[in-house]
């Protein structure tokens, strides 16, 4: 099977060809991501209008090239699959739209993809990971611990209660004075600065639940901003830089730490920890992760960098496993701004009204 995919619903504009003919990552025919990042910088975000404005003009052309580039045609395609949502509604539509239109002219099926399923599977792509397994959904959008027990069946077992992770990285590197996009130019800073100089608290350590919160950290780092004034030097932004890695890691991994626990208890053949989301690429983040899977006995994958961050071969990978069981969407489909992962659990036939 042949799934072309769109993606469209932040500031990446991607088309993808994947085929199930080969293994692994070789199952990628062609993978092309367009970073709006430049168009963004000027206004320290991502603007929403300007985005969708960009989108549409890229993706017919980023279209003849991926399919150029798997050296294939509309034709030889089994279905569209396309980010339905959770994301700026404006890309999304761009994305949907330019699918539906494809598939219909070609007489394929069309697929509205969840963009967070499609992070969810993404290590089935790149390293065939086998259900089930704890899935930590690192990104600028969202922070979420779900238990992935099949193609279509999440248990959300936290998420946070304000700012993303990596909406914290990069209110903090904007706090900081460290550009755009933030993540990648905080953890550059971090590597300069001294452990130890700053303590920030690390949020929700030790509770019960196993939900996040960052927007008390970005603020404790505000705080020591203010503190230092106009005297703050680089290499105080540098230990500061530190100081919030330091305390974001150490939250991701005590919540990821009570995630497995539970996980191990209610589904003991767990397979792995797996990551993904932009934030994925943060090699404290990674290294933090990987040593609480090994101290727990679990495997842990983490998708390449590039697989990590928005991308359209997600998208077309979840639309395959999609299609191979028989699902397509209407193309009166409506991208959805809000579509939460756990709401594509079907009621199991053998559990009560209200159990999931
Ligand atoms: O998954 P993604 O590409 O887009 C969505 O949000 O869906 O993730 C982007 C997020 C941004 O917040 C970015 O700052 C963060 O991932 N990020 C990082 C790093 N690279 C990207 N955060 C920390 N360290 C990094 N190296
Ligand atoms: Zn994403």
């Amino acid at each position: 099977m042949k799934i072309l995919g769109i993606e469209t619903s932040c500031d990446e504009t991607a088309v993808a060809v994947v085929d199930d003919m080969a293994e692994g990552a070789d199952r990628l025919k062609a993978n092309i991501v367009l970073s709006q990042i430049e168009d963004h910088r000027k206004f320290g975000g991502v603007v929403p209008e300007i985005a969708a404005r960009a989108h549409l003009r890229h993706l017919p052309g980023l279209l003849d090239d991926a399919l150029a580039e798997a050296g294939i045609t509309l034709d030889d395609i089994d279905a569209v699959a396309a980010t339905g949502g959770p994301g700026l509604i404006g890309g999304v539509m761009v994305g949907v739209t330019m699918a539906k239109g494809l598939a219909l002219a070609a007489d394929k099926p069309f697929i509205a993809v969840n963009h967070l399923e499609a992070h969810a599977l993404t290590a089935r792509l790149t390293d065939d990971a086998a259900f089930p397994y704890l899935l930590l959904l690192v990104s600028g959008g969202h922070c979420q611990l779900v238990l992935v027990e099949a193609l279509g069946r999440y248990t959300l077992y936290g998420t946070t209660h304000d700012d993303a992770v990596g909406e914290a990285f990069d209110k903090t590197a904007k706090l900081l004075g460290l550009g755009y996009p933030g993540g990648p130019a905080l953890e550059r800073m971090a590597e300069k600065g001294a452990p130890g100089r700053f303590a920030l608290p690390a949020p929700m350590v030790g509770r019960p639940d196993l939900d996040f919160s960052f927007s008390g950290l970005k603020t404790a780092v505000r705080t020591q901003v203010q503190k230092l004034g106009d005297a703050i030097t680089d290499q105080d932004r540098a230990d500061l830089a530190h100081a919030f890695q330091t305390a974001a890691v150490t939250s991701l991994a005590d919540r990821t730490k009570r995630a497995l626990d539970r996980a191990l208890r209610e589904a003991p053949d767990l397979t792995a920890l797996v990551v993904a989301g932009g934030v994925a690429a943060n090699k404290t983040v990674r290294d933090g992760l990987s040593a609480i899977a090994e101290k727990q006995g679990v495997a842990f994958l983490a998708p390449p960098m590039a697989l990590c961050t928005d991308n359209a071969a997600m998208v077309a990978w979840a639309g395959l496993e999609k299609a191979r069981r028989g699902d397509r969407d209407a193309l009166d489909f409506k991208p959805r701004p809000r579509w939460p992962l756990d709401s594509l659990t079907q009621r199991h036939p053998n559990k009560g009204q209200g159990e999931n």
